[in-house]
């Protein structure tokens, strides 16, 4: 009777205990039953997950199983698939409950779609949980969670939605919260202040509302803080300015408001972002103190006063952007020391003063904005020392004086709306709305823009010069006619006349045909580079200035040849509509049955197809120069469709029509089946565009857009930043393989070794613009205005590690 009082347990636990006190045998056999059952749980939930649906003959070697790790008791400790693996919806067929010592489960990027499961929660040990860019959605069961352990949680990039529970502060473990990207409401909970070994928390990009609580203040090991880009309103805690170890913060795109010396304090900042805030009062001078500041955004708010004069202190900066504030005063003749800066946009305040000229001296800078502000005096002729500068926008300002010749060096210009006069130089990429509202300039005798006064100076001038310019003519048919005798090339006149092409020797004014054949013993061999398409190309030193040019030479077969002749004249009729700087130069031409030739730019590091394709040379051309080369490529292809008119479509842009110079710096060339939109003579022939970069449409349609171009440059871009023909990827971009390659792996082997922060976002942004210019759908690639600023002026959004980063998050990323 007494046994039956006592508990089941008891008696199971005694029935134990004999065993095994009876047996040393028995004992293990004991442990072993308990121990074989929670392996077999796991196991079976395996094979019911269908995750390994290759492997389900192999059940015993699971702990070898792709993805898989198990401890010294052979239960699995760790998931993190290979990412050819995807689940759709099979993640909701995994049995969390049978997994009580996973550790560590990654499945970032594995299509999962559905909501989280609320038995997720049952994996005591949890340490690290990443499913972040899936098709997630529903809200996030925390309140169900006992995860005390967790210490990095990653959901971004999802459709996750509902608002964060209080509960969240349990997970008192937490290092990193991954949030951003979603479709999160309500308010950020001030239980987050609880996480306080919290390094990493992003936010950024959901639909949070109200304030930022103020216990964030309390997070003091944060590091990286990204609530950008919500609905978030209320003033900048004050709080915020005690996280001495942020590095990063993004509060960007909400509607903030408060005062700026909230974060003087934040000496460690890297990055700080508060654009798009209704921020106000005046600069903080403290924020000088920031010396490790490399961005610095804070357009688009209501900042007051002037820029700190002693800016230059922040020698790290990278970005400054003051854009669309209340700003005053002048530019500080210190910013000359930020040594480092790409990019400097000041526009859209009511900056005074004049353009320090030592701006010339920051070499690197890509970028220079100060328009619509009252900026006086006249353009320092030092802008044009700056190396890489692509785009110079100084319109709607007060700048006077003449525009300086210098400025040729720079890819993309804006001056309209000052008070410039004088001639535009000859050498400046021309396009007449970057000069539109300056009353007093002129282009030519012609083209002079507006107005009385000016007609009527240029008036007084002809009534001067006008016997001066007929002598002068004069004096030029004489040597024309003296000239001709020998020479083969005809001048314009006289190509009327005899319906034959004309020959413009526009270089120097004073190449003859006798020049070239000196200089090349009459096209010898030895003088002959290579052999393209159509025609060779010689090297000639001109005997009168030393000065290198390139010759394209027909052969005398080809030359009889009409569809060739064509596309060589054809590229003549190009290449004399434009002038940039990233296409080859025309010098002049001879266009006549017995020499036909066309005198270039000589480029002396030849093709970027050869460069790629040479081991030595290929380092040689690094990131940074390779960054620059899809940069310079990308603005030649937007001058020829935007400020061209007609807009030229090139039809062969290929790494072999790629030239580079001594500096590594790139020409487009070859313009022999370019076209004029919207022409109907256009070139058909075999020759029409290169295998391997031509746009999928033009299989189907012979509609040629600046779209195929853009599709071409896809192509090359990629080329560049793989240093080989990107092949098969580009035609499988849709599928789960291709979308698993990490873009580490993808890059150049022989350059991986020199990567560092600064290029890795560089390569992801370019790579992440070439995928769009790839889209199968020509209207979806976006325009090469788009990605000619995009390349300069934006960053990649990515909160992920450089070598995590791949090809699925690039294709899906919205610039
Ligand atoms: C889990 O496995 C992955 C891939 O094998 C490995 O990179 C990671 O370090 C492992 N994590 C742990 C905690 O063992
Ligand atoms: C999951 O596994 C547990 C045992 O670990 C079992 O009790 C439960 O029934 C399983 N759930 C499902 C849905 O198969
Ligand atoms: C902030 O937004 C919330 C919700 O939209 C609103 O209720 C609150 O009044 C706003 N607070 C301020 C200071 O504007
Ligand atoms: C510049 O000053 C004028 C005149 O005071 C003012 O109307 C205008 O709003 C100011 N613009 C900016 C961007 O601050
Ligand atoms: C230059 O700026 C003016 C005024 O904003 C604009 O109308 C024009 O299109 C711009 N030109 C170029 C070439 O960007
Ligand atoms: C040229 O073609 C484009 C697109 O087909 C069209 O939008 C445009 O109006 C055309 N322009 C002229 C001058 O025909």
């Amino acid at each position: 009777m007494m046994a039956l009082a006592i508990p089941t347990y008891m008696v199971l636990g005694a029935w134990c205990s004999i065993l095994v006190i009876s047996s040393w045998t028995s004992f293990f056999f004991c442990i072993a039953i308990s121990s074989k059952s929670s392996l077999d749980l796991e196991a079976q939930a395996l094979l019911e997950s269908e995750w390994w649906s290759d492997y389900t003959n192999h059940v015993p070697t699971r702990c070898k199983w792709p993805g898989i790790t198990c401890n010294d008791a052979g239960s699995i400790t760790n998931i993190s698939l290979p990412t050819e693996i995807q689940l759709g919806d099979k993640f909701g067929r995994f049995n969390f409950s049978s997994f009580p010592n996973l550790v560590h489960l990654d499945l970032a990027a594995h299509g999962i779609t559905g909501n989280i499961p609320h038995e997720l929660g049952t994996l005591s040990k949890l340490a690290h949980l990443d499913l972040s860019s899936n098709d997630i959605h529903g809200d996030i069961p925390l309140n169900t969670w006992s995860l005390r352990n967790l210490v990095t949680l990653n959901l971004a990039r999802n459709r996750v939605n509902g608002s964060i529970s209080p509960f969240v502060g349990q997970l008192t473990k937490l290092k990193s919260l991954s949030l951003g990207a979603n479709l999160i409401s309500g308010y950020i909970p001030p239980e987050l202040g609880r996480l306080k070994y919290l390094i990493h928390l992003d936010l950024n990009n959901n639909c949070f509302i109200g304030p930022i609580p103020v216990e964030i203040g309390r997070l003091n090991s944060l590091q990286y803080l990204s609530l950008g880009m919500n609905k978030l309103n209320g003033s900048i805690p004050l709080e915020i300015g005690n996280l001495n170890n942020i590095l990063y913060l993004d509060l960007n795109t909400n509607n903030l408001n408060g005062v700026l010396s909230v974060l003087h304090r934040l000496t460690s900042l890297i990055e700080l972002n508060l654009s798009n805030n209704e921020i106000f009062g005046d600069v903080p001078l403290e924020i000088t103190q920031l010396t490790q500041l490399e961005y610095l955004i804070i357009s688009s708010n209501k900042i007051l006063g002037s820029i700190p004069h002693d800016i230059g202190k922040l020698s790290k900066l990278l970005v400054l952007d003051l854009s669309r504030n209340n700003l005053i005063g002048k530019i500080p003749a210190s910013l000359s020391t930020c040594s480092n800066l790409q990019v400097l946009t000041l526009s859209y305040n009511n900056i005074t003063g004049s353009i320090p000229s030592h701006i010339g001296d920051l070499v690197t800078l890509d970028l220079i904005d100060l328009s619509h502000n009252l900026i006086s005096g006249e353009i320092p002729s030092d802008l044009g020392k700056v190396k890489y500068t692509r785009v110079l926008d100084l319109n709607h300002n007060q700048l006077t004086g003449t525009i300086p010749s210098s400025l040729e060096s720079l890819q993309s210009i804006n001056l309209s709306y000052n008070s410039l006069e004088g001639e535009i130089p000859v050498s400046l990429h021309y396009t007449p709305n970057a000069f539109i509202g300056n009353e007093y300039l002129c282009r030519g005798q012609t083209h002079c823009y507006s107005s009385s006064r000016t007609s009527s100076r240029l008036r007084t001038h002809m009534k001067i010069f006008l016997p001066l310019i007929a002598v002068l003519a004069l004096l030029c048919c004489a040597y024309v006619l003296l000239r001709r005798r020998w020479s083969c090339c005809y001048s314009e006149t006289d190509a009327i006349k005899n319906g034959d092409l004309f020959s413009v020797w526009n270089y120097d004014g004073k190449i003859a045909y006798e020049d070239i054949i000196e200089a090349t013993e009459g096209f010898d061999i030895k003088y002959c580079l290579g052999t393209g398409g159509y025609g060779s190309v010689y090297k000639a030193q001109l005997p009168s200035s030393g000065r290198v040019v390139a010759l394209k030479k027909l052969h005398s077969l080809e030359a009889n040849e009409p569809e060739i002749r064509r596309i060589f004249k054809n590229e003549v009729r190009m290449l004399t509509k434009i002038r940039h700087r990233n296409i080859a130069k025309l010098y002049g031409f001879c266009l006549h049955n017995r020499c036909m030739f066309l005198v270039l730019e000589y480029m002396e590091r030849g093709s970027l197809y050869c460069v790629l394709h040479n081991d030595i040379e290929a380092v040689e051309l690094d990131w940074t120069k390779r960054i620059n080369i899809v940069k310079g490529i990308a603005h030649s292809l937007s001058y020829l469709h935007y400020d061209c008119n007609p807009a030229i479509i090139h039809r062969d842009v290929t790494t072999k029509n790629i030239l580079l110079n001594s500096e590594m710096e790139a020409c487009l060339s070859d313009f022999g089946i370019a076209r004029l939109r919207n022409s109907t003579s256009s070139i058909r022939t075999v020759l029409a565009g290169t295998y391997g970069y031509i746009a999928p449409e033009l299989a189907y349609t012979d509609s040629v857009t600046e779209k195929c171009d853009v599709y071409s440059f896809g192509v090359v871009a990629l080329e560049i930043i793989m240093g080989k023909h990107p092949g098969e990827l580009v035609s499988s971009l849709r599928s789960a393989s291709t979308r698993s390659i990490l873009l580490k792996d993808m890059l150049d082997p022989r350059l991986i070794s020199t990567i560092n922060q600064q290029s890795a976002q560089s390569l992801a942004l370019v790579a992440t613009l070439a995928f769009a210019c790839l889209h199968s759908q020509p209207r979806c690639r976006p325009t090469m205005q788009e990605v000619a600023k995009k390349l300069v002026t934006r960053n990649f959004p990515s909160t992920k590690p450089f070598e995590e980063v791949s090809v699925r998050e690039m294709v899906n990323q919205e610039l």
